[in-house]
């Protein structure tokens, strides 16, 4: 069988543009840039939105070619071993020095040769020559690639672990004599299991003992025939307990482990040669070609990861635009770090359904190399992450989960055990209250672990001199874009291309052609259809719009005058669709998209649930939706096709367009092996011609730290963290921390009236003040080495990562509660989990307010009279009267709310509840979902306060019920990342009942058995399934090991 080749396509090297310690760009302005206001404001202003998308993870799974059909195992071993025989004759330190040494120079310096040899492909392939240990590598490799197309893909790697550790101790407990004791069992148990080597020794030597050191592993496994070492591990596996595991999964995993270890290897040379596939083993490569159906590198890829400040491990920012293919190089690093360096990586998106996406995306990375991804998300996520003994892990969390679990390693001493962080998307530092949490947590990082390294990607980057100075790092750019975007304006009936060369910035470019009826003209005036119907059916394109509504409008007025004719396109597909939104919906499906669907249209924002816009998501990526009226909400990171993308307004709710945002709306178009074109096409009336202009041509916002404005979720929250964590306890250290922050950085242009200094020790007097802090600031202690301690109440704050601006009455309100906390329902637990921060999104119909009110007994009602909202002042408000009684309107909001989440704990069904409220389905999933997490922060709050004792168990079942608001048989379902309720409940009523169900279904007949599952769907519902459960039984196995752990300081057993 030919071997796959990963080529780097390289085009001419001067094209690629390397700029290292860019000297800083000096910031336009001092503030904020200017917000323009619509000048009507017949919009609705989008609110915080969840986003949904799909990332980058395109054209996963394909094939495993069968194993039959090929040679026989044992000859493929005979193969290998024949040639592994050359070698016996070698002394074992020569045979160790090839190991490592040709590795380094013969291996990768031919491989370099490879690199640059062609002009226009290089191949990165290290195969046919090159000493006895390149042969070795590439054998092992060969027959690893056999190995691969598996037999059975049958046992979650948990298990096959699991079987493999039974099989070991068995074999071990033979070998060693008894009164060496349990503790050396599993400690030299559990060594062998870390060493990547193991799976040889291990399986080797079962009969025999084992001798730890590292070297002569080396010398066994260089010393004995290959084929005798593989035999007696079938041998080994035969008389062990281990007789469901494939043999072939074993074998292979042995091969693998010897990859990571040559790789690893040549990693810690710290040379600049390069292993098989970036210092990674081959299988990498296989499995980006299997699962992304990635062939070559493009040659910035390349460039950027050869970069010898990568080499050095030096901190990275790199900046290409939309749709460059930034991901692939990150994930490449990250599984250098996994695999090579060994250690945990933290990647941090910006989205809770991106994280979602990603940990699905990742997941059959992890479980066919090794190492556990876990989800840090909404309520998911455990602080401080367990701490597994063999495989590292990859951590995947949204902004806040990820500043929690930083905090975290911190206070448990385990930073070090984070080797890297990388940052999607890096220009969020810039937004709000999250830019200044992702803020935080970086400098903390920077600050406490100097060998965790940090990479930060973005298409939209502008002042990176001072991001590079915040992070200290080094700097990547290219303008490379694989699918060319042309971008033009519209004003009128007239199609200008942005042209920067012209004196206007846009140049003539067509007429738009078509014929509109005086009825459409009214209908239609921005010729809305005719732009569409140029490229669908057959193309696809998007709209983005200011408002929801617009959203709504756009698509029911575009399905009107499209001719029947586009009925027919996928008709049977469009129908299903509409049948799988009915699932979803209980039976209801959104009247206009039951309009839209049959023409190939649909609306898509924040008003539809999570389940909708995933269905309606996966469908416009089928191509059996060709046109979507979308928000905003669409334009982060999202891989959906395009071949246009229309911007119907140069607005987001009533602000003008950001530059920003436009580049990440029109960066949509020409996504990479979706489309071979992409254009943009923004429509323009004529009075805000000129705002255009400097729109299209100004540079990218600068990014500016949002310590200073996020005042409660920025600096305080940070300082009062840094003492709590011990990370600086003085007032001078407190300095020292922050000039290394952005806003140090930043602060002249910041802060005109007030000093770094000033403004820290404002803040540190504020705590203080509230009672978080203890100590004393004074313009006499100022650089004095007095330290500042955190309060109990501190420490829960920052622990819970509550906003300082509620910490106080969320402290009050849960003390009260202790008086008379009414536990006929959860109705009152769930007031103190309903978010502060959501209050100000809501307005209450009183009437509704009235109605529920009085459907609750009378014990529930005392709960509304505990909280301060009056029976008598719903009663006035509901029959329109003036109320006069001063009447805290922050509670009253905040109550409602509570109604709703009480509903939908009650009901599960999120349609009837909207219903009911006359909120949109999207809200109030919004609501729930919020609902959830500050619950899990409001646990991890009483868990540092000993009087709040009683919540703990209150709120672990009640978080639980809040994250999975469904039957209580769909939770282990839904605890699969991205297996939403409609999902679920298909799954469940398949007959697909727990976790161990899904981890070990066969793709094909889910697909068979479930409506509207691709098998592209079904794989990474296996693989996240597998790797969950992986995660959970290496966790149980973790804690069994501890526990048998016999102590090393047992009194009188020295
Ligand atoms: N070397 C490659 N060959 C083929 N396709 C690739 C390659 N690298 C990336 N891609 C594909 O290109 C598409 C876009 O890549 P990616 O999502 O990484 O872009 P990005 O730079 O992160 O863009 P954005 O800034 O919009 O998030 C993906 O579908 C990805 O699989
Ligand atoms: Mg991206």
């Amino acid at each position: 069988m030919a071997e796959p080749r990963l080529a780097v396509r390289r085009k001419s090297r001067s094209s690629s543009e390397l700029k290292r310690s860019r000297a800083p760009v000096q910031p336009v302005a001092a503030s904020s840039p200017v917000v323009r206001k619509r000048p009507s404001s017949a919009g609705e202003g989008p609110p915080a939105e969840v986003l949904c998308s799909n990332d980058s993870e395109e054209d996963m799974f394909g094939d495993y070619d069968s194993f039959y059909g090929n040679d026989s195992l044992i000859a493929q071993v005979d193969n290998i071993d024949h040639r592994y025989l050359q070698d016996k004759n070698m002394d074992v330190k020569a045979a160790g020095e090839i190991v490592l040494g040709n590795f380094q120079s013969g291996v990768h310096q031919k491989e370099q040769d490879n690199f640059f040899a062609s002009q226009n492909v290089v191949v990165l392939n290290s195969d046919k020559e090159g000493g006895a240990c390149q042969m070795r590598d590439s054998d092992t490799a060969d027959g690893n690639q056999k190995l691969t197309e598996s037999v059975l893909d049958d046992l979650p790697l948990s298990q096959l672990l699991y079987f493999e550790k039974m099989d070991e101790l068995s074999s071990t407990s033979r070998t060693f004599p008894l009164s060496k004791g349990r503790d050396e069992r599993v400690n030299s148990f559990s060594d062998k299991i870390r060493d990547p080597l193991s799976f040889y020794t291990g399986v080797e030597h079962r009969n025999r003992p084992i001798d730890s050191s590292s070297q002569s592993k080396c010398v066994l496994f260089k010393s004995e025939s290959l084929k005798d070492h593989l035999k007696s591990a079938m041998t080994g596996n035969a008389r062990a307990q281990t007789l469901q595991v494939s043999k072939t999964k074993q074998l292979k995993e042995a091969v693998l482990s010897e990859e990571i270890f040559v790789a690893r290897k040549a990693i810690e040379s710290s040379s600049l040669d390069i292993g098989p596939f970036y210092g990674l083993p081959r299988k990498v490569k296989d499995l980006f070609r299997q699962l992304r159906g990635i062939e070559t590198l493009y040659e910035w890829q390349h460039d950027c990861l050869m970069l010898e400040s990568l080499q050095q491990r030096k901190n990275l920012i790199y900046s290409l635009p939309t749709g460059g293919g930034k991901t692939l190089v990150a994930e490449i690093i990250i599984l250098q770090e996994l695999l090579c360096r060994q250690k945990d990586v933290l990647m941090i998106l910006p989205y809770v359904a991106i994280v979602q996406e990603k940990v699905r995306g990742l997941s059959s990375f992890g479980i066919e190399l090794g190492f556990l991804v876990e989800e840090y998300a909404g309520s998911k996520g455990r602080f401080p992450p367990i701490k597994r003994r063999v495989k590292k892990s990859l951590y995947i969390a949204t902004i806040e989960k990820g500043h929690a679990l930083v905090n975290s390693l911190i206070e448990t001493e385990r930073i070090n055990d984070l080797g890297l962080v990388v940052v999607d998307e890096l220009h969020m530092l810039g937004a709000g209250s999250r830019g200044a949490v992702l803020e935080i947590t970086l400098a903390k990082i920077l600050y406490i672990s100097k060998k965790t390294q940090i990479i930060g990607m973005s298409a939209t980057l502008n002042n990176v001199g001072d991001l590079q100075k915040f992070l200290q790092a080094e700097y990547y750019t290219n303008n490379f874009r694989p699918v060319e975007l042309k971008e033009y304006i519209k004003i009128r009936d007239t199609i200008y291309a942005v042209d920067s060369k012209t004196q206007n910035g846009f140049a003539f470019s067509r007429l738009l052609n078509f014929k509109y009826s005086s009825n459409l003209e009214k209908a239609d005036p921005d010729h809305i259809v005719a732009l569409v119907t140029e490229v669908i059916p057959k193309y696809s394109c998007l709209i983005f719009c200011p408002t929801k509504k617009n959203c709504e409008n756009v698509a029911s007025m575009v399905c009107k005058y499209l001719k029947k004719e586009f009925r027919a396109h996928k008709g049977k597909e469009k129908q299903d669709l509409i049948k799988n939104l009915k699932g979803i919906g209980n039976g209801t499906v959104c009247p206009l998209l039951k309009q839209t669907i049959p023409f190939g249209i649909a609306y898509h924002h924040s008003g539809l649930t999570n389940d909708e816009r995933k269905s309606i998501e996966e469908a416009y990526s089928a191509g059996v939706l060709c046109l979507l009226a979308c928000t905003a909400t669409l334009a982060a990171g999202v891989n959906l096709p395009a071949r246009r993308v229309i911007l119907r307004a140069p607005y987001v709710g009533n602000d003008f367009l950001k530059k920003n945002q436009y580049k990440q709306m029109t960066g949509r178009a020409g996504r990479a092996g979706i489309d071979s074109a992409g254009e943009s096409i923004l429509i323009v009336q004529e009075k805000d011609k000129h705002l255009v202009q400097d729109l299209v041509h100004s540079p990218l916002e600068n990014c500016y730290s949002n310590l200073l404005l996020e005042l409660t979720k920025g600096i305080q929250s940070l300082l009062l963290s840094l003492v709590g964590l011990k990370i600086a306890v003085t007032h001078e250290e407190v300095d020292n921390f922050m000039c290394c922050t952005l806003l140090g950085i930043q602060q002249q242009l910041l802060s005109k009236e007030k000093s770094l200094s000033e403004i820290i020790k404002d803040g540190l007097e504020n705590l203080i003040e509230k009672g978080l802090l203890k100590g004393r600031i004074t313009e006499k202690d100022h650089n004095s080495k007095s330290a500042l301690t955190i309060t109990p109440l501190g420490k829960a704050t920052y622990k819970g990562s509550i906003d300082l601006a509620y910490c106080n009455i969320l402290y009050r309100e849960l003390k009260k509660g202790l008086e008379g906390l009414v536990l006929e329902s959860n109705l009152h637990l769930l007031y103190l989990s309903t978010p502060y921060d959501m209050t100000s999104t809501c307005s209450p119909d009183w009437m509704i307010y009235l109605r529920q009110f009085n459907q609750l007994s009378a014990a529930e009602q005392k709960v509304a009279d505990i909280v301060g909202v009056p029976e008598s002042f719903i009663t006035k408000k509901a029959s329109g009267q003036a109320v006069r009684r001063n009447v805290d309107n922050a509670v009253v909001n905040r109550f409602y709310l509570t109604f709703v989440l009480y509903s939908l704990l009650k009901e599960t069904n999120i349609w009837s509840v909207s219903e009911k409220f006359n909120l949109s389905r999207g809200y109030v999933q919004n609501l729930l979902n919020s609902a959830a997490s500050f619950a899990s922060c409001l646990l991890h709050f009483c868990e540092e306060l000993e009087e709040f004792w009683v919540y703990k168990a209150l709120l672990i079942e009640l978080t639980k019920h809040l994250t999975y608001c469904v039957k209580t048989e769909l939770i282990p379902l839904m605890e699969v990342a991205g297996v939403l309720e409609a999902r679920a409940k298909q799954l469940y009523n398949a007959g697909y009942k727990t976790l161990a169900h899904l981890a070990n279904a066969n793709p094909e007949t889910l697909v068979g058995m479930i409506e509207h599952l691709s098998r592209h769907q079904a794989k990474q519902i296996i693989s996240s399934a597998k790797m969950l459960l992986s995660e959970k039984a290496e966790a149980l196995q973790e804690e069994v090991e501890e526990l048998l752990k016999v102590p090393t300081d047992i009194p009188g057993t020295r």
